[in-house]
Formats: structure tokens, sequence, C-alpha cells
């Protein structure tokens, strides 16, 4: 197992069940092939990631960090003192410090992340800027159970769920639904949960996100196969597939892809695959959302829209949910 990663070889929720070797292999027997996105996380795929979020095409983060920064004010006041902010999937946090600083008296910061490069190097800039705030990192797959740091479980201590960048469309429906149902959990009934997605708009532009010009967004794709080449012996040959990201109207999704440009071959714990030229691996989605079908996730997961904060354009919103009051 990789020493940066934290991941316990263990199945939860709608995922592929057992080892991440067996997870690989049950997500390569399907049709179309699939490789779960937490390869695309080692510390190359997190560095290329950062870079994705400044490039020029890539409007999600720069759009969720103006609705931040114009809206962080409302959004503590709508939050409220004393707050636990605990973020899942921690990344280097522009907006996260914006919030940070307009939170009033936050009691501690937990980041969860399962890199530990990327989990180490988002508390250490933390702690210096914010040198009374306590960072409590923990390393772990958020995808999963997680213990919490004790004082986020102090009774006085509202904790917030902060999951911003879209994040949750990169799960399948049910999948999204358990994990706002798990955020709800560790929300607790005095808690919340705060939500960045994107939302749908036109074709062109939501493309144009996900095939940079600078090839980041294709790099950090194939960087999946070299991640797993090294983690678990596989022989991918990257130079034998190309990045691919389509917009899928009837699902409201950007689907991210690795083609084969070859008939090709490899061999993952001992099996061979096959793939014909032209055929395609999956590797990502990154679902669209009208307001509309983000109070109905929400809903399935227990929670209720609270407020909603949206750019100008409304290419983004972030929302606040909270524990929905049984009638
Ligand atoms: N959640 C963001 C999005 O869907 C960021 C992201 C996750 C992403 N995985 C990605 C961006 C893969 C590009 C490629 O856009």
């Amino acid at each position: 197992m990789n020493a940066s990663s934290c991941a316990r070889e263990r199945d939860r929720g709608d995922r592929l069940p057992g080892t991440r070797m067996e997870r690989v292999l049950a997500g390569l027997r399907e049709w179309p092939k699939r490789i779960e996105p937490i390869w695309f996380y080692d510390p190359r795929g997190s560095a290329l990631f950062e870079r994705i979020c400044t490039a020029p095409e890539y409007y999600l983060t720069r759009t969720e960090v103006s609705i931040t920064r114009a809206d962080a004010p409302e959004m503590a006041a709508a939050l409220g003192p004393r707050v636990v902010l605990i973020e899942p999937g921690s990344g280097a946090g522009l907006k996260t410090r914006l919030l940070l600083e307009a939170l009033h008296a936050p009691r501690a910061y937990v980041p969860v992340d399962i890199s530990r490069e990327q989990l180490m190097a988002t508390t250490r800039r933390l702690r210096d800027d914010f040198p009374l705030l306590p960072v409590l990192p923990v390393c772990a797959d958020f995808t999963e159970a997680f213990a919490l740091p004790k004082v986020a479980l102090h009774e006085e201590a509202r904790r917030v769920v902060y999951f911003p960048g879209s994040t949750l469309g990169n799960f399948r429906r049910s999948a999204a639904i358990d994990l706002l149902r798990r955020m709800r959990a560790i929300a607790g009934t005095g808690g919340a949960v705060l939500l960045g997605v994107d939302r749908v708009k036109n074709e062109a532009i939501l493309e144009r996100a996900y095939n940079d010009s600078e090839g980041l967004t294709a790099a950090f794709n194939l960087n999946a196969l070299l991640h797993l080449n090294r983690e678990l012996g596989t022989d991918f040959e990257p130079a034998a597939f190309a990045h691919r990201a389509t917009w899928v109207p009837d699902q409201s999704r950007i689907e991210m892809h690795l083609v084969a440009n070859r008939r090709l071959g490899f061999v993952v714990g001992g099996e061979r695959f096959e793939m014909a030229r032209g055929e395609h691996l999956l590797t990502e989605y990154s679902q669209k959302y009208t307001l509309r079908d983000v109070a109905d996730l929400a809903r399935s997961a227990g929670l209720d829209v609270r407020r909603t904060w949206s750019d100008p354009q409304d290419w983004f919103s972030v929302l606040l949910l909270e524990p929905a009051v049984p009638e």
C-alpha cells in the first residue's frame, strides 16, 4: 500500500467491495470498464489538480471563490459562532481560508484527506496563517466512516461539514446520497452542511472546463494509470490512451473517459484485459445540478436547503443545508 495514502482496504456504501486490488478488478470487469477516482490522487495528481483549478477554462474554482469572497460574512452569520469546521477532501483551500476568516470564533478546523502529503501541507499552511485556530487533521478516505477528534464532539461545538468544489458531483446518485447522509450524521441535529455545487449551463462552457488547452485535465486523467502501475504493479501504457470529457445531456453530467487509441491489453493482478480501439475506461462523473436537483438530493439524505448563494451568472452555488425537521 502507498505510504502516502491512508485509505483502509475496506468497502462501504455502493462502492466496489473488497481490497483495492479486488475493487480495481471488479471495475475493470464492468461494462464500460471503470476505475475509481481515488486513483487520481497521488502527489502528482494532487499537484495537477491544483493547477486545473487555476486554468482559464476551469471556471468552477474561480466562481466558487468569488461567491465565498462576496458572501462569507452572510455564511458566517448563518452558521453562527464557535463552529467546528470539518472538511472532507481538504484541498489547498483559498475558499476554506476565506470562510475561516469570516467565521466568528471558530473552535477548530478538521481537514480530512486520503493523501497524507496533501493533508500535512494543508495543515502546515493553515497553522501558519491561523495560529490561534486548532487544526486537527484526520487522514482517512472520507467516503468511509472516520473518527472525529474529541473537541469536535464537544456538546457546545456546532459541527459544520464543508464540502465545496462540487465534489458531490463526482459520485453517483446513490453514493452522493450516502455521502450526504454521512455528513448529516457527522453534523448531528444542531449542525449543518455547507455544500458547493456546479450548475447546469451551456454545453460548450462545460466541455471546455474539462478539456483545458494546456492539457492539465488530460494529464490528470492519465495519471490514474501511472498511479495504478506504481501501486498495483499493473502495466497500463498511458500513451495508448486518450483523455475524453463529454457532456451527457440526459444524465446532466460530464463524463471523463480514457479511450484506447488502438487495440490493447493489460494485466491486473494476474488477470488479462483487452480493449478494442475506441473502447473507453470511465474514470469520473461530474454531475451538474439545477437548484431543484440539489434540493431533491438533500431531501433524500434528510437535509433541507436553508440558504443559497450564487454568482451573478448562476454558474455555481453554495448551499446551507440543515437536518430536516421531522414533521
Ligand atoms: N469536483 C470538481 C469537478 O467535478 C473537481 C474535479 C474532480 C475534477 N475530479 C476532477 C476536475 C477531474 C477535472 C477532472 O469539476
